[in-house]
């Protein structure tokens, strides 16, 4: 396929995820945030779920994890729109706490059995040469769910999904951190990871 059918596919896709309501997720959620980027990107990176603003602008990791992430991409080398970034889940899944709709995990059922079919395709369209799991959520879904973050994380692994796959910690978990100090190594350590994403588009590194 070339990059203008599939950008075109890729269109397609998007349109029709605006409509899913195969699970529940939607009736709360103001739109579906489908992935963002060209379809002819190298890298695909892969969060959980839309947060509060993502939801509201319809666009993948707008809000503050987000800002972080760019950053962090920044530091490490890549541009952000040279990477198409998406979500292991389409639709924010929240709850009321006072007056601000929090963040609540999707359930295993919502992530492999509703929203799956939608990252796979964007695999598909994509063939990303790398793809960075951002996070457990994402890890579980394409890692298979007794992958461990904590153990395994910036590492190359072998997989069918790309040349290479390699999970690292999500941004929100960085700014949950309560301590500058904690904040400032674990970002150094994110950015670490980041640039694989490098070395794998330049077919520099090995799987371990
Ligand atoms: N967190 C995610 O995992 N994805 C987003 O798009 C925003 C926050």
């Amino acid at each position: 396929m070339n990059d203008r059918s599939a950008n075109t596919a890729l269109a397609q896709l998007r349109k029709a995820a605006l409509s899913c309501t195969a699970c529940p997720l939607w009736e709360n959620a103001t739109q579906t945030v489908f992935g963002e980027g060209d379809a002819d990107a190298k890298a695909m990176l892969v969060g959980e779920q839309p947060g509060d603003q993502e939801d509201v602008s319809g666009r993948p990791f707008v809000g503050p994890a987000g800002r972080l992430l760019d950053r962090a991409l920044v530091a490490a080398g890549v541009e952000r729109s040279e990477v198409y970034v998406t979500n292991a889940v389409k639709h924010f899944k929240w709850e009321w706490q006072g007056k601000r709709r929090l963040h609540k995990k999707p359930t295993q059922r919502e992530v492999s059995i509703c929203c799956q079919q939608w990252l796979e395709r964007e695999i598909h369209l994509i063939q990303p040469r790398v793809i960075v799991c951002l996070g457990a959520t994402a890890a579980g879904a394409l890692l298979g769910r007794g992958f461990r973050i904590t153990t395994q994380r910036g590492r190359l692994l072998e997989s069918t999904l790309a040349k290479y796959v390699f999970a690292t910690v999500h941004p929100s978990y960085l700014l949950r951190l309560p301590d500058e100090t904690q904040r400032a190594a674990a970002f150094a350590s994110f950015v670490e990871d980041l640039r694989l994403i490098r070395r794998g588009i330049a077919d520099e590194a090995a799987p371990v």
